[in-house]
């Protein structure tokens, strides 16, 4: 389960690489393709927040819950993390909608969100391999991975970009990805 999560880590950095590339364009004020930016954030929110947060939150509950000693403040900061990356990503994803739609939007603003949204991410990511992964891997049993296991198999569905077959909605994303 935690290599699953670390897999989706490794995939959420790529996009991340994607959305960098995209700020640097902003930034030089070279063109930028919003469509594809818009892509990449939706597929964070489609799958990273329905499926990868809620499956690292279900193992931080049950951690909390039977588990830790004395670690609960900062599984609760990371379910806090969690809603602000989210939060983050909508209102990115309003803005860069506003664009597709011609609307006049500064492209500071949408600079400055897209750099703190791909920061929170970042940061957050790095804090759950370096410490949190570390601290699970050493105190769940085998039997804890298979109750947690057995709790989310009927949440399972096939990555719409990573998985087996590409979603029609992300053709060009996966394009984009594979020239990285
Ligand atoms: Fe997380
Ligand atoms: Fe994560």
């Amino acid at each position: 389960m935690l290599d699953t999560l670390h897999q989706d880590h490794v995939n959420i950095s790529r996009l991340l690489n994607v959305l960098r590339d995209n700020l640097a364009a902003i930034r030089s004020e070279k063109p930028v393709k919003f469509s594809l930016l818009k892509d990449a954030l939706v597929y964070l929110s489609e799958v990273s927040d329905t499926y990868h947060h809620p499956r690292e939150d279900l193992i931080y509950d049950y951690y909390v819950a039977y588990r830790s000693h004395d670690e609960e403040p900062v599984t609760n900061m990371l379910k806090e993390q969690h809603k602000e990356i989210i939060a983050s990503g909508q209102q990115l994803l309003e803005l860069v909608d506003m664009i597709l739609m011609d609307a006049v939007i500064p492209l500071d603003t949408v600079a400055v969100a897209l750099e703190q949204f791909i920061a929170l991410q970042q940061k957050h990511l790095d804090y759950e391999e370096s410490i949190i992964f570390p601290l699970l891997r050493k105190n769940l049993t085998e039997d804890d991975w298979r109750h947690l296991e057995h709790n989310w198999e009927h949440k399972i569905v096939d990555d719409p970009l990573f998985g087996r077959e590409v979603a029609e909605r992300y053709q060009d994303l996966s394009t984009q990805l594979l020239s990285h």
